[in-house]
């Protein structure tokens, strides 16, 4: 399957290394605005280059495309891909603004191509086996679920800037997470914010320091802790909590050195789920390949915009919001 990967920034590289290595795939071109500094990579991967993502779609050479460029951006490459028919791996979140998120799942109904939403938690080995066992009844009756996600250093203001905000841009992963894990699309949010890391973070209007309850229609409850900055290392943490018992998946430690020594305690985030990135590049090849649909798809992408647009209204406002979707 010949890829184009469009935008080769932080997650690209990594679509990038996996595509390049996988046995099933080729990296034909890779398409980024900054391309005359991506040469040697580009020569590294043996793909051509282009300042021009459109021309990829025009490209009969081009089966895939690996949509890794800013947030807002997404929608226009989305609906490139339905209007050429070529199949997308599209970074989340799948956009920013849900009426042009239900526009484009209007367009995908009309001109229908396969499309996975890059929600590469859902393929994590840890994650998937928690899953199992909550499914098949180890912790009882489902209760509680408590989240950290917190990132080694915050972004820079430039990603920030277009990145819908941090409830959009990387709460997210756990909203639909919990949807994956529970099979329950939350009813309620309550949500705080606060920019207590950079000062530059709270001027664009953004949190860096979140809060989130969520009311599940079973009546269990999630509960998700969020910063920006973590010098532990990348926090990744989950419990889930039941009638009969509780499960846990840990952070993965960055070396066995007992006690720790003071800094770094912990992978980051590309190590901890470089795993869930190359399972997540084989599920899209394999549904691609037996015409199947790749699972997270773009309603997926939709209920999860729905629910972040909720936390995101519910921050401002100071108030629980109910979600309809
Ligand atoms: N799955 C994850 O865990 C994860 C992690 C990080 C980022 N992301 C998502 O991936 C996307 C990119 O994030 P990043 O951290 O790699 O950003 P980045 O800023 O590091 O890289 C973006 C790249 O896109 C290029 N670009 C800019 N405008 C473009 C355009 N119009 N068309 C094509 N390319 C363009 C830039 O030159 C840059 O190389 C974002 O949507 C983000 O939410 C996902």
């Amino acid at each position: 399957m010949n890829f184009a990967l469009i935008g080769l920034g932080r997650v690209g590289r990594v679509h990038a290394a996996n595509i390049a290595s996988h046995p099933q795939a080729n990296l034909h071109t890779i398409a980024d605005p900054r391309a005359p500094q991506l040469e040697e990579l580009a020569r590294w991967y043996g793909a051509s280059l282009t300042t021009e993502p459109e021309t990829v779609f025009a490209d009969p050479g081009v089966d895939a495309v690996v949509i890794s460029s800013p947030t807002t951006t997404h929608i226009d490459y989305l609906q490139a891909a339905a209007q050429s028919g070529k199949a997308a791996l599209c970074e989340k979140p799948m956009g920013i603004d849900i009426d042009r998120v239900e526009r484009c799942l209007r367009l995908l109904e009309d001109l229908p191509i396969p499309v996975m939403i890059g929600f590469h938690r859902r393929h994590d080995p840890s994650y998937a086996a928690l899953r199992d066992s909550v499914r098949a009844g180890a912790i009882g009756r489902l209760e509680q679920v408590m989240v950290h996600v917190r990132d080694p250093a915050p972004p820079t203001l430039e990603y920030v800037r277009v990145s819908g905000g941090v409830f959009r841009d990387s709460v997210i992963h756990y909203f639909d997470l919990l949807r994956w894990l529970t099979g329950e699309d939350p009813v309620s949010v309550s949500a705080f914010g606060s920019c207590l890391i950079d000062p530059g973070i709270g001027l664009e209007g953004d949190y860096d320091t979140t809060l989130v309850n969520l009311r599940l229609p079973s009546g269990a409850l999630c509960h998700i802790a969020s910063s920006r900055r973590s010098v532990e290392g990348a926090d990744a943490r989950i419990e889930v909590f039941g009638s009969e018992g509780v499960l846990r998946v840990a952070n993965a430690p960055i070396n066995l050195l007992e006690p720790p020594v003071a800094g770094i305690r912990y992978i980051g985030f590309p190590t901890r789920f470089e795993e869930a990135f190359r399972n997540e590049l084989n599920s899209f090849i394999e549904a691609v390949s037996t015409s199947s649909s790749p699972v997270p798809g773009p309603e997926d992408g939709r209920r999860s915009l729905i629910i972040a647009d909720a936390a995101t209204s519910s921050a401002l406002n100071s108030n629980a919001v109910d979600i309809r979707y």
